[in-house]
Protein backbone atom coordinates (compact mmCIF):
# COMPACT_ATOMS: atom_id res chain seq x y z
CA UNK A 1 0.00 0.00 0.00
CA UNK A 2 2.87 1.99 1.13
CA UNK A 3 3.60 2.18 -3.10
CA UNK A 4 0.45 4.08 -3.52
CA UNK A 5 0.25 7.68 -3.73
CA UNK A 6 -2.73 9.34 -1.83
CA UNK A 7 -3.99 13.04 -1.47
CA UNK A 8 -6.02 13.81 1.47
CA UNK A 9 -8.72 16.26 1.04
CA UNK A 10 -10.18 17.55 3.99
CA UNK A 11 -13.52 19.88 4.63
CA UNK A 12 -13.11 22.67 6.83
CA UNK A 13 -15.78 25.36 4.73
CA UNK A 14 -18.19 25.03 7.44
CA UNK A 15 -18.59 28.26 9.89
CA UNK A 16 -18.67 26.77 13.44
CA UNK A 17 -21.27 28.75 14.10
CA UNK A 18 -22.01 26.96 17.40
CA UNK A 19 -19.24 27.71 18.66
CA UNK A 20 -19.84 31.18 18.86
CA UNK A 21 -16.61 32.59 17.99
CA UNK A 22 -14.70 35.15 15.79
CA UNK A 23 -12.31 32.18 15.05
CA UNK A 24 -12.89 29.13 12.34
CA UNK A 25 -14.09 26.06 14.16
CA UNK A 26 -11.34 24.25 13.09
CA UNK A 27 -8.41 26.48 13.87
CA UNK A 28 -9.85 25.76 17.98
CA UNK A 29 -7.02 23.83 19.34
CA UNK A 30 -6.73 20.56 21.27
CA UNK A 31 -3.58 20.25 23.37
CA UNK A 32 -2.67 23.26 21.75
CA UNK A 33 -2.85 22.52 18.01
CA UNK A 34 -5.92 23.72 15.75
CA UNK A 35 -8.34 20.81 15.67
CA UNK A 36 -7.70 20.65 11.48
CA UNK A 37 -3.97 20.11 11.95
CA UNK A 38 -4.82 16.91 14.12
CA UNK A 39 -6.55 15.51 11.21
CA UNK A 40 -3.80 16.66 8.61
CA UNK A 41 -1.33 14.68 11.41
CA UNK A 42 -3.38 11.82 11.14
CA UNK A 43 -3.87 12.13 7.21
CA UNK A 44 0.39 11.95 6.56
CA UNK A 45 0.37 9.04 9.33
CA UNK A 46 -1.73 7.09 7.31
CA UNK A 47 0.67 7.57 4.02
CA UNK A 48 -0.98 11.19 2.63
CA UNK A 49 1.20 12.50 0.45
CA UNK A 50 -0.84 15.02 -1.08
CA UNK A 51 -2.91 17.66 1.16
CA UNK A 52 -6.04 19.76 -0.19
CA UNK A 53 -7.40 21.84 2.36
CA UNK A 54 -11.20 22.79 1.26
CA UNK A 55 -11.89 26.17 2.93
CA UNK A 56 -14.85 28.94 2.68
CA UNK A 57 -15.38 30.79 6.11
CA UNK A 58 -12.52 32.54 7.17
CA UNK A 59 -10.29 31.91 4.56
CA UNK A 60 -8.14 33.87 5.28
CA UNK A 61 -7.09 32.95 9.14
CA UNK A 62 -7.35 29.55 7.61
CA UNK A 63 -4.81 30.35 5.27
CA UNK A 64 -2.69 32.02 7.63
CA UNK A 65 -2.93 29.22 9.81
CA UNK A 66 -1.94 26.62 7.11
CA UNK A 67 1.29 27.70 6.77
CA UNK A 68 2.39 26.85 9.94
CA UNK A 69 0.73 23.46 10.31
CA UNK A 70 0.60 22.21 6.77
CA UNK A 71 2.97 24.10 4.56
CA UNK A 72 2.80 22.35 1.84
CA UNK A 73 -1.58 21.60 1.65
CA UNK A 74 -2.69 23.01 -1.29
CA UNK A 75 -6.13 25.26 -0.34
CA UNK A 76 -9.39 25.59 -2.26
CA UNK A 77 -12.07 27.76 -1.48
CA UNK A 78 -15.32 26.59 -1.43
CA UNK A 79 -17.67 29.88 -2.28
CA UNK A 80 -21.27 28.57 -1.50
CA UNK A 81 -21.42 25.74 1.16
CA UNK A 82 -23.73 23.02 -1.24
CA UNK A 83 -22.89 19.79 0.65
CA UNK A 84 -20.15 17.73 1.20
CA UNK A 85 -19.55 16.16 -2.47
CA UNK A 86 -19.67 19.87 -3.77
CA UNK A 87 -16.87 20.50 -1.15
CA UNK A 88 -14.94 17.72 -2.38
CA UNK A 89 -14.91 19.06 -6.02
CA UNK A 90 -13.53 22.48 -5.09
CA UNK A 91 -10.73 20.74 -4.89
CA UNK A 92 -11.27 19.57 -8.25
CA UNK A 93 -7.61 20.78 -9.65
CA UNK A 94 -5.53 18.53 -6.95
CA UNK A 95 -7.76 15.40 -7.59
CA UNK A 96 -7.11 15.49 -11.52
CA UNK A 97 -3.55 15.41 -10.76
CA UNK A 98 -4.06 11.34 -10.64
CA UNK A 99 -3.65 10.37 -7.07
CA UNK A 100 -4.32 6.29 -6.51
CA UNK A 101 -6.33 7.09 -3.37
CA UNK A 102 -8.62 9.93 -2.43
CA UNK A 103 -9.18 10.22 1.43
CA UNK A 104 -12.16 12.50 2.41
CA UNK A 105 -11.58 13.69 5.76
CA UNK A 106 -13.12 16.22 8.08
CA UNK A 107 -11.47 19.29 10.10
CA UNK A 108 -13.26 18.71 12.82
CA UNK A 109 -13.05 15.59 13.12
CA UNK A 110 -9.70 15.85 15.10
CA UNK A 111 -9.43 12.52 17.18
CA UNK A 112 -9.54 10.21 13.39
CA UNK A 113 -6.93 7.51 14.04
CA UNK A 114 -4.30 6.91 11.65
CA UNK A 115 -5.20 3.41 11.34
CA UNK A 116 -9.32 3.54 10.50
CA UNK A 117 -7.75 5.41 8.02
CA UNK A 118 -5.05 3.21 6.44
CA UNK A 119 -7.59 0.21 6.69
CA UNK A 120 -9.98 1.87 4.81
CA UNK A 121 -6.89 2.47 1.93
CA UNK A 122 -5.95 -1.21 2.07
CA UNK A 123 -9.72 -1.71 1.02
CA UNK A 124 -8.84 0.27 -2.30
CA UNK A 125 -5.49 -1.60 -2.10
CA UNK A 126 -7.59 -4.88 -2.53
CA UNK A 127 -9.68 -3.85 -5.04
CA UNK A 128 -12.63 -1.56 -3.61
CA UNK A 129 -13.63 1.50 -5.39
CA UNK A 130 -15.06 3.22 -2.46
CA UNK A 131 -14.23 2.26 1.51
CA UNK A 132 -16.42 4.54 4.28
CA UNK A 133 -15.56 4.43 7.76
CA UNK A 134 -17.95 3.45 10.01
CA UNK A 135 -18.88 3.72 14.09
CA UNK A 136 -21.16 2.78 16.27
CA UNK A 137 -22.21 5.74 18.37
CA UNK A 138 -24.15 4.83 21.96
CA UNK A 139 -26.95 7.29 19.79
CA UNK A 140 -27.04 7.23 16.24
CA UNK A 141 -29.48 9.79 15.59
CA UNK A 142 -27.98 12.74 13.32
CA UNK A 143 -25.96 10.61 11.44
CA UNK A 144 -25.91 8.94 8.04
CA UNK A 145 -26.58 5.12 8.41
CA UNK A 146 -24.88 2.61 6.39
CA UNK A 147 -26.76 -0.17 4.58
CA UNK A 148 -24.93 -3.11 4.03
CA UNK A 149 -25.97 -6.78 1.78
CA UNK A 150 -24.05 -9.17 1.54
CA UNK A 151 -20.28 -7.43 3.09
CA UNK A 152 -20.83 -5.01 0.49
CA UNK A 153 -22.18 -1.35 1.20
CA UNK A 154 -25.29 -0.70 -1.03
CA UNK A 155 -26.05 2.88 0.33
CA UNK A 156 -25.76 6.05 3.12
CA UNK A 157 -28.77 7.10 3.89
CA UNK A 158 -28.74 10.68 5.97
CA UNK A 159 -31.13 10.63 9.11
CA UNK A 160 -33.48 13.19 7.24
CA UNK A 161 -34.12 10.96 4.64
CA UNK A 162 -34.28 7.49 6.13
CA UNK A 163 -36.91 4.87 6.98
CA UNK A 164 -38.18 4.06 10.18
CA UNK A 165 -36.55 0.72 9.95
CA UNK A 166 -33.39 2.59 8.90
CA UNK A 167 -33.38 4.70 11.50
CA UNK A 168 -32.98 1.09 13.45
CA UNK A 169 -29.81 0.90 12.30
CA UNK A 170 -26.39 1.17 14.51
CA UNK A 171 -23.63 1.38 12.18
CA UNK A 172 -23.04 4.99 11.09
CA UNK A 173 -20.91 7.03 8.49
CA UNK A 174 -17.98 8.76 10.57
CA UNK A 175 -18.44 11.14 7.54
CA UNK A 176 -14.61 9.96 5.93
CA UNK A 177 -13.72 7.66 3.05
CA UNK A 178 -11.13 6.56 0.90
CA UNK A 179 -12.40 6.72 -2.68
CA UNK A 180 -10.11 5.18 -5.78
CA UNK A 181 -8.58 8.22 -7.39
CA UNK A 182 -9.36 7.00 -11.05
CA UNK A 183 -13.35 6.59 -10.66
CA UNK A 184 -13.35 10.11 -7.73
CA UNK A 185 -14.23 12.86 -10.21
CA UNK A 186 -16.27 10.69 -12.33
CA UNK A 187 -18.50 8.96 -9.44
CA UNK A 188 -18.56 12.93 -7.40
CA UNK A 189 -19.49 14.64 -10.86
CA UNK A 190 -22.54 12.76 -10.77
CA UNK A 191 -23.95 13.44 -7.02
CA UNK A 192 -27.18 15.33 -7.35
CA UNK A 193 -29.12 17.03 -4.73
CA UNK A 194 -32.36 15.79 -4.77
CA UNK A 195 -32.42 14.92 -1.11
CA UNK A 196 -34.11 16.62 1.70
CA UNK A 197 -31.41 19.27 2.61
CA UNK A 198 -31.38 19.96 -1.19
CA UNK A 199 -27.21 19.17 -0.54
CA UNK A 200 -25.10 17.40 -2.74
CA UNK A 201 -24.06 14.58 -0.10
CA UNK A 202 -20.68 12.69 -0.82
CA UNK A 203 -22.17 9.73 0.70
CA UNK A 204 -24.35 9.66 -2.38
CA UNK A 205 -21.64 7.92 -4.59
CA UNK A 206 -21.73 5.24 -2.49
CA UNK A 207 -24.82 4.08 -4.82
CA UNK A 208 -23.27 5.58 -7.76
CA UNK A 209 -20.49 3.03 -7.36
CA UNK A 210 -22.80 0.37 -7.02
CA UNK A 211 -24.87 1.24 -9.95
CA UNK A 212 -21.85 1.07 -12.02
CA UNK A 213 -21.01 -2.43 -11.03
CA UNK A 214 -17.99 -0.96 -8.59
CA UNK A 215 -16.86 -2.51 -5.44
CA UNK A 216 -18.36 -0.57 -2.41
CA UNK A 217 -17.52 -1.69 1.18
CA UNK A 218 -17.40 0.01 5.13
CA UNK A 219 -14.59 -0.55 7.52
CA UNK A 220 -14.66 0.47 11.31
CA UNK A 221 -13.28 2.58 13.37
CA UNK A 222 -13.70 3.74 17.05
CA UNK A 223 -16.70 5.83 18.23
CA UNK A 224 -13.90 8.79 19.50
CA UNK A 225 -12.69 8.41 15.86
CA UNK A 226 -15.69 9.71 14.81
CA UNK A 227 -16.14 12.66 17.01
CA UNK A 228 -17.09 15.53 15.41
CA UNK A 229 -16.93 19.07 17.38
CA UNK A 230 -19.74 21.70 17.25
CA UNK A 231 -19.11 23.36 20.07
CA UNK A 232 -16.94 24.29 23.58
CA UNK A 233 -18.83 21.55 25.29
CA UNK A 234 -17.28 18.91 22.62
CA UNK A 235 -14.21 20.25 21.94
CA UNK A 236 -13.85 20.17 26.04
CA UNK A 237 -14.71 16.26 25.50
CA UNK A 238 -12.14 15.54 22.69
CA UNK A 239 -9.80 17.25 24.44
CA UNK A 240 -10.50 14.94 28.03
CA UNK A 241 -10.11 11.98 25.87
CA UNK A 242 -7.09 13.19 23.50
CA UNK A 243 -5.02 14.09 27.16
CA UNK A 244 -6.28 10.33 28.26
CA UNK A 245 -4.83 8.83 25.16
CA UNK A 246 -1.56 10.59 25.88
CA UNK A 247 -1.33 10.40 29.70
CA UNK A 248 -1.90 6.62 28.66
CA UNK A 249 0.53 6.30 26.20
CA UNK A 250 3.41 8.64 28.12
CA UNK A 251 2.29 5.49 31.73
CA UNK A 252 3.31 3.09 29.31
CA UNK A 253 6.28 4.38 27.92
CA UNK A 254 7.62 4.53 31.45
CA UNK A 255 6.71 8.23 33.19
CA UNK A 256 5.12 7.80 36.14
CA UNK A 257 2.11 10.41 36.65
CA UNK A 258 0.74 10.21 40.15
CA UNK A 259 -2.73 11.88 39.44
CA UNK A 260 -2.64 11.29 35.73
CA UNK A 261 -6.00 13.03 35.17
CA UNK A 262 -4.53 16.32 36.67
CA UNK A 263 -1.97 16.34 34.20
CA UNK A 264 -1.75 18.56 31.19
CA UNK A 265 0.18 17.49 27.82
CA UNK A 266 0.37 19.49 24.75
CA UNK A 267 0.42 17.90 21.16
CA UNK A 268 4.25 17.90 21.09
CA UNK A 269 5.15 17.29 25.10
CA UNK A 270 8.38 14.91 25.01
CA UNK A 271 9.04 12.88 28.44
CA UNK A 272 11.55 10.75 29.17
CA UNK A 273 11.30 7.25 30.99
CA UNK A 274 11.77 7.14 34.87
CA UNK A 275 10.48 10.50 35.18
CA UNK A 276 7.95 11.57 37.70
CA UNK A 277 4.82 14.14 37.48
CA UNK A 278 3.46 15.00 40.68
CA UNK A 279 -0.21 16.35 40.36
CA UNK A 280 -1.32 19.48 38.91
CA UNK A 281 1.42 20.25 36.24
CA UNK A 282 0.57 22.03 32.81
CA UNK A 283 3.01 21.56 29.90
CA UNK A 284 2.48 24.51 27.00
CA UNK A 285 4.07 23.83 23.86
CA UNK A 286 7.57 22.87 23.01
CA UNK A 287 8.49 21.11 26.48
CA UNK A 288 11.42 18.26 26.16
CA UNK A 289 11.85 16.70 29.50
CA UNK A 290 14.52 13.84 29.43
CA UNK A 291 14.72 11.17 31.92
CA UNK A 292 14.71 10.45 35.44
CA UNK A 293 13.41 14.56 35.98
CA UNK A 294 11.22 15.15 39.18
CA UNK A 295 8.52 17.44 38.25
CA UNK A 296 6.48 18.50 41.38
CA UNK A 297 3.15 19.70 41.87
CA UNK A 298 1.44 22.93 40.46
CA UNK A 299 4.64 23.44 37.74
CA UNK A 300 3.53 25.16 34.91
CA UNK A 301 5.99 24.43 31.70
CA UNK A 302 5.97 25.25 28.44
CA UNK A 303 8.74 25.61 25.79
CA UNK A 304 11.25 24.49 28.29
CA UNK A 305 13.89 21.73 27.99
CA UNK A 306 14.81 20.00 31.13
CA UNK A 307 17.70 17.13 31.55
CA UNK A 308 17.86 13.96 33.29
CA UNK A 309 17.95 14.45 37.05
CA UNK A 310 16.62 17.77 37.20
CA UNK A 311 13.94 18.91 39.66
CA UNK A 312 11.71 20.99 39.26
CA UNK A 313 9.02 22.51 41.70
CA UNK A 314 6.92 22.34 43.41
CA UNK A 315 5.19 26.04 41.82
CA UNK A 316 8.09 26.47 39.64
CA UNK A 317 7.04 28.45 36.15
CA UNK A 318 9.39 27.52 33.14
CA UNK A 319 8.53 29.94 30.32
CA UNK A 320 9.82 29.52 26.67
CA UNK A 321 13.93 29.16 26.23
CA UNK A 322 14.52 28.09 29.80
CA UNK A 323 17.00 25.47 29.66
CA UNK A 324 17.62 23.39 32.30
CA UNK A 325 20.92 21.58 32.31
CA UNK A 326 21.45 18.03 34.32
CA UNK A 327 20.78 18.06 37.81
CA UNK A 328 19.59 21.52 37.77
CA UNK A 329 17.16 22.77 40.20
CA UNK A 330 14.44 25.10 39.96
CA UNK A 331 12.47 25.52 43.18
CA UNK A 332 9.18 26.64 44.54
CA UNK A 333 8.10 29.96 43.14
CA UNK A 334 10.64 30.62 40.64
CA UNK A 335 10.19 31.88 36.54
CA UNK A 336 13.15 30.96 34.65
CA UNK A 337 12.54 32.59 30.90
CA UNK A 338 15.45 32.32 28.21
CA UNK A 339 17.78 31.04 30.29
CA UNK A 340 20.69 28.35 30.90
CA UNK A 341 20.63 26.72 33.96
CA UNK A 342 23.52 24.66 34.13
CA UNK A 343 24.93 21.48 35.37
CA UNK A 344 23.78 21.19 38.98
CA UNK A 345 23.09 25.25 39.47
CA UNK A 346 20.30 25.50 41.90
CA UNK A 347 17.58 27.84 41.90
CA UNK A 348 15.60 27.31 44.72
CA UNK A 349 13.00 30.30 46.29
CA UNK A 350 11.40 32.72 45.07
CA UNK A 351 13.57 34.16 42.27
CA UNK A 352 13.10 35.23 38.39
CA UNK A 353 15.86 34.77 36.07
CA UNK A 354 15.48 35.64 32.66
CA UNK A 355 17.73 36.34 29.68
CA UNK A 356 20.79 34.97 31.52
CA UNK A 357 22.84 31.88 32.19
CA UNK A 358 23.68 30.25 35.66
CA UNK A 359 27.00 28.81 35.59
CA UNK A 360 27.50 25.24 36.41
CA UNK A 361 27.29 24.56 40.27
CA UNK A 362 26.18 28.40 41.04
CA UNK A 363 23.67 28.85 43.86
CA UNK A 364 21.09 31.74 43.44
CA UNK A 365 19.90 32.91 46.79
CA UNK A 366 16.06 33.12 47.45
CA UNK A 367 14.12 36.64 46.31
CA UNK A 368 17.23 36.94 43.83
CA UNK A 369 16.07 38.91 40.22
CA UNK A 370 17.26 39.47 36.75
CA UNK A 371 16.45 42.97 35.75
CA UNK A 372 16.46 42.23 32.50
CA UNK A 373 14.22 45.03 31.07
CA UNK A 374 14.38 48.59 30.82
CA UNK A 375 10.88 49.31 29.96
CA UNK A 376 12.18 49.11 25.93
CA UNK A 377 14.64 46.51 25.62
CA UNK A 378 16.49 43.13 27.25
CA UNK A 379 19.95 42.54 28.75
CA UNK A 380 21.80 39.57 29.48
CA UNK A 381 23.01 38.13 33.27
CA UNK A 382 25.74 36.12 33.10
CA UNK A 383 26.70 34.32 36.49
CA UNK A 384 29.79 32.28 36.44
CA UNK A 385 30.29 28.87 37.49
CA UNK A 386 30.08 27.87 41.07
CA UNK A 387 29.26 31.49 41.58
CA UNK A 388 26.92 32.81 44.76
CA UNK A 389 24.30 34.78 44.84
CA UNK A 390 23.14 36.01 48.22
CA UNK A 391 19.49 36.67 48.71
CA UNK A 392 17.33 38.83 47.77
CA UNK A 393 19.77 40.63 45.37
CA UNK A 394 18.84 42.20 41.72
CA UNK A 395 20.87 41.79 39.26
CA UNK A 396 20.62 44.71 37.20
CA UNK A 397 21.53 43.74 33.45
CA UNK A 398 23.68 43.90 31.51
CA UNK A 399 25.58 42.47 34.02
CA UNK A 400 28.41 39.83 34.64
CA UNK A 401 29.32 37.91 37.75
CA UNK A 402 32.66 35.93 37.38
CA UNK A 403 32.95 32.21 38.69
CA UNK A 404 33.41 31.81 41.98
CA UNK A 405 31.89 35.24 42.72
CA UNK A 406 30.12 35.89 45.51
CA UNK A 407 27.19 38.55 46.29
CA UNK A 408 26.43 39.83 49.71
CA UNK A 409 22.57 39.81 50.70
CA UNK A 410 20.33 42.36 49.36
CA UNK A 411 22.53 43.25 46.87
CA UNK A 412 22.15 45.71 43.91
CA UNK A 413 24.30 45.29 41.32
CA UNK A 414 24.89 47.18 38.85
CA UNK A 415 28.66 46.46 37.68
CA UNK A 416 30.02 43.23 36.39
CA UNK A 417 31.78 41.64 39.40
CA UNK A 418 35.39 39.54 38.85
CA UNK A 419 35.83 35.92 39.24
CA UNK A 420 35.90 35.20 42.78
CA UNK A 421 35.27 38.65 44.01
CA UNK A 422 33.10 39.61 46.75
CA UNK A 423 30.64 42.39 45.86
CA UNK A 424 27.91 44.50 48.04
CA UNK A 425 25.67 46.50 46.44
CA UNK A 426 24.20 47.52 49.74
CA UNK A 427 24.22 50.50 52.49
CA UNK A 428 26.78 49.17 55.80
CA UNK A 429 24.65 48.25 58.78
CA UNK A 430 25.07 50.65 61.52
CA UNK A 431 24.20 49.16 65.58
CA UNK A 432 23.59 52.11 68.18
CA UNK A 433 23.58 50.68 71.47
CA UNK A 434 20.24 52.20 73.36
CA UNK A 435 19.25 54.32 70.70
CA UNK A 436 15.87 51.77 69.92
CA UNK A 437 14.88 52.21 73.82
CA UNK A 438 15.03 56.29 73.47
CA UNK A 439 13.50 56.08 70.07
CA UNK A 440 10.37 53.85 71.86
CA UNK A 441 9.80 56.34 74.50
CA UNK A 442 10.31 59.49 72.79
CA UNK A 443 7.06 58.36 70.36
CA UNK A 444 5.49 57.41 73.57
CA UNK A 445 4.99 60.82 74.80
CA UNK A 446 4.65 62.18 71.47
CA UNK A 447 1.62 59.94 71.21
CA UNK A 448 0.70 60.76 74.55
CA UNK A 449 0.57 64.37 74.39
CA UNK A 450 -1.34 64.38 71.21
CA UNK A 451 -4.26 62.52 73.40
CA UNK A 452 -4.27 64.49 76.13
CA UNK A 453 -4.35 67.79 73.87
CA UNK A 454 -7.73 66.44 71.86
CA UNK A 455 -9.50 65.35 75.46
C1 LIG B 1 -21.91 14.07 7.53
C2 LIG B 1 -22.32 12.85 6.69
C3 LIG B 1 -23.05 11.85 7.59
C4 LIG B 1 -22.18 11.45 8.73
C5 LIG B 1 -21.71 12.67 9.50
C6 LIG B 1 -20.66 12.28 10.52
C7 LIG B 1 -22.69 13.67 4.42
C8 LIG B 1 -23.70 14.03 3.42
N1 LIG B 1 -23.16 13.30 5.61
O1 LIG B 1 -23.10 14.71 7.96
O2 LIG B 1 -23.42 10.72 6.84
O3 LIG B 1 -22.84 10.55 9.59
O4 LIG B 1 -21.10 13.63 8.62
O5 LIG B 1 -20.36 13.37 11.32
O6 LIG B 1 -21.51 13.68 4.15
N2 LIG B 1 -18.53 20.81 4.74
C9 LIG B 1 -17.97 21.68 3.84
N3 LIG B 1 -18.76 22.19 2.85
C10 LIG B 1 -20.06 21.84 2.71
C11 LIG B 1 -20.62 20.94 3.63
C12 LIG B 1 -19.83 20.43 4.62
O7 LIG B 1 -16.78 22.01 3.95
O8 LIG B 1 -20.68 22.34 1.77
C13 LIG B 1 -17.69 20.27 5.80
C14 LIG B 1 -18.13 20.74 7.17
O9 LIG B 1 -17.41 21.90 7.56
C15 LIG B 1 -17.77 19.55 8.04
C16 LIG B 1 -17.92 18.37 7.12
O10 LIG B 1 -17.85 18.87 5.81
O11 LIG B 1 -16.43 19.58 8.49
C17 LIG B 1 -19.23 17.60 7.34
O12 LIG B 1 -20.31 18.43 7.12
P1 LIG B 1 -21.57 18.42 8.07
O13 LIG B 1 -22.51 19.46 7.62
O14 LIG B 1 -21.13 18.45 9.49
O15 LIG B 1 -22.19 17.01 7.72
P2 LIG B 1 -23.17 16.16 8.64
O16 LIG B 1 -24.55 16.64 8.42
O17 LIG B 1 -22.64 16.09 10.00
MG1 LIG C 1 -21.29 17.23 11.24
Amino acid sequence: MSQRSCLSVILAAGEGTRMKSAMPKVLHAIAGLPMVAHVVKAAEAAGATGLALVIGHGAEKMREAAQKFAPKAETFVQEKRLGTAHAVLAAREAISKGYDDILVMFGDTPLIDAAALAAARQKLAEGAAVAVIGFRPPNPTGYGRLIEKGGHLVAIREEKDCSEAEKEIGFCNAGMMAVAGKHALRLLDQVGNNNAKGEFYLTDIVEIAGAEGLDVVATGASFESALGINNRAELAEAESIWQARRRREAMLAGVTLIAPETVYFSHDTEIGADTIVEPNVWFGPGVKIASGAKIHAFSHIEGATVASNCDVGPFARLRPGADLRQKAKVGNFCEIKQATIEEGAKVNHLTYIGDARVGAGANIGAGTITCNYDGFSKFFTDIGEGAFVGSNSALVAPVAIGKGGYIASGSVITESVPDDALAFGRARQKTLPGKGKELRERFASAAAAKKKAAE
